[in-house]
């Protein structure tokens, strides 16, 4: 217990909460993360008919990991978490570790998401793109590549730039906040519209947007700020309920864009889609 403490409390910053053998890493935002894997990966493990028993999962941008422990807690066979940062890496194999979690069941990788050999593992059920699609500036790459080890479902929970249609942002990450991106301070931040096209046309027969529960410390994802989708290759996303679904123009409205005439909107939809392709 004590040497977990003084292991744990050696990290100058944690941004999960872990109870590390009675050590709480406690960050402001705790609440915020718990209610995030309620939102999306309640969902997902239900849409799996309550066990993630024999997936396996990978976890891009794993940070401490913290999903890949709910996707572990949850009963998959098998997660690999890559951060960009060995800092993370440390933290989740202390917390897998501390978590006694059977080694055979995970793995966490240093390396850059858009540089790694995805054909050099095992596919996998259920890759989560979770808080790292926008702090990238390849990401029609990056899920064309994913694309290729993932046979079933794609998790995707990013940042949105506002605006109607398939669009990307350039926007600058600042490399020494932990969170952003790790080797190139360019990044590209995407339209709702931008990452469904995207993920369809990386191989993803189906891509939704995720409902968001009505609750206060989720605002940025009510309000279109941010927006978790799920895409498929295989299941139906609609199979069995789990995943409730957001349309585009609620999300317009949340977002405050206003939806174009009847007629006029009919011909930039048009527009907007057949250039996306
Ligand atoms: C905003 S945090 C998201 C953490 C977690 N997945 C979540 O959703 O809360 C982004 C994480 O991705 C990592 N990251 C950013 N760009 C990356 C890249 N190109 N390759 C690997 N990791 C990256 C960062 O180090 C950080 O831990």
């Amino acid at each position: 217990m004590e040497e977990t403490a003084a292991r744990a409390a050696a990290f100058p910053i944690w941004h999960f909460d872990f109870d590390l053998d009675g050590y709480r890493t406690e960050p402001s935002k705790a609440e915020w993360q718990n209610l995030r894997a309620a939102h999306f990966m309640r969902p997902l493990v239900e849409h799996y008919g309550g066990t993630l028993e024999g997936k396996r999962v990978l976890d891009l941008g794993c940070n401490a990991g913290f999903f890949s422990l709910t996707a572990i807690e949850a009963g998959c066979d098998f997660v690999l978490g890559i951060d960009g940062r060995q800092t993370h890496i440390d933290q989740a194999n202390l917390v897998f570790e501390v978590k006694g979690v059977d080694p055979s069941r995970y793995r966490f990788e240093c390396g850059n998401i858009l540089d790694f050999d995805y054909r050099a593992v095992e596919p996998f059920d259920v890759v989560l793109c979770l808080g790292v699609l926008y702090h990238i500036h390849k990401p029609t790459s990056l899920l064309e590549r994913i694309a290729e080890v993932n046979t079933d479902v794609l998790i995707i929970d990013t940042k949105l730039t506002k605006a109607r249609g398939s669009w990307l942002e350039l926007r600058l990450d600042n490399l020494d906040v932990l969170l952003d991106a790790v080797d190139d301070e360019l990044v590209m931040v995407p339209t709702a519209k931008a990452v469904i096209v995207m993920a369809k046309q990386a191989g993803y027969q189906d891509a939704k947007m995720l409902a968001v529960a009505d609750h206060e410390v989720l605002w940025k994802w009510r309000e279109g700020i941010f927006t978790t989708f799920a895409c498929t290759k295989q299941s139906e996303l609609s199979a069995n309920g789990a995943f409730r679904f957001r349309s585009l123009s609620s999300l317009y409205a949340a977002q405050g864009l206003a939806l174009p005439k009847r007629s006029h909107g009919r011909e930039l939809r048009e527009r907007l889609f057949s250039r996306s392709r």
